[in-house]
């Protein structure tokens, strides 16, 4: 494989998916996002974001979440990658790490195992991490809450210091740049953050 994969993750309503398609554009990358990125992922989140769906197990959500990623990784990322297709992605393991795996409380090493047989094992060369406090999170959605995000303000405090974590842990894959910012200051940092650091 020899197109790039990066990721945008970040807390909701951080400004990633605004940032990731920017780049998406300005490389000529594949743009695609997650939950969904095909047209069983699609189905998957209407399944997972729906409030109806109030009584959805975590495992069942966790499932889900890795069940989505197989198949975008099998219909898109993948065979983008090995036609030397650049590939940027809204959302993705660390996603599920954070959301399913901290905030949740399933544990990071079951989640981790679960996207690591999603994925077959894909990693993103880089992953940017585009951090907002969980009031500026809370602030942004004003009245706009899908099932998850009425989990509110202690999910996205525990979602953001995971992130800041994996982050950490992983310096040499990842990169933060502060999202609470107007658009056009976080796109300087991030286009500073890929010249530095895209492969
Ligand atoms: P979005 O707002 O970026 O479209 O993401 C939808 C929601 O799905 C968001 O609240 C984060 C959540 N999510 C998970 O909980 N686990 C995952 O693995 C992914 C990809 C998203």
């Amino acid at each position: 494989m020899t197109g790039r994969f990066i990721v945008f993750e970040g807390p909701d309503a951080s400004g990633k998916t605004t940032q990731a398609i920017r780049v998406a554009d300005r490389l000529g990358a594949v743009f695609t996002r997650e939950p969904g990125g095909s047209r069983i992922g699609d189905h998957i989140r209407g399944l997972l974001l729906d409030p109806q769906y109030a009584e959805m197990s975590m495992r069942t959500e966790a499932l889900l979440y890795a069940a989505g990623r197989a198949q975008h990784v099998d219909e898109v990322i993948r065979p983008a990658l090995i036609d030397d297709l650049d590939v940027v992605c809204d959302r993705f393991i660390a996603s599920s790490l954070a959301y399913q795996g901290v905030a949740r409380g399933l544990g990071v090493d079951e989640v981790y195992a679960l996207s690591h047989f999603a994925t077959g094992g894909l990693l993103p060369d880089l992953v940017v991490l585009v951090q907002v406090p969980p009031e500026v999170s809370l602030a942004r959605l004003s009245g706009r809450h899908d099932r998850i995000e009425q989990a509110g303000l202690d999910l996205f405090a525990e979602v953001s210091k995971a992130y800041e974590a994996f982050a950490a842990a992983d310096p040499a894959r990842w990169v933060v740049v502060d999202g609470t910012g107007p658009i056009d200051e976080v796109a300087l940092q991030v286009d500073a953050a890929l010249a530095e650091r895209l492969p």
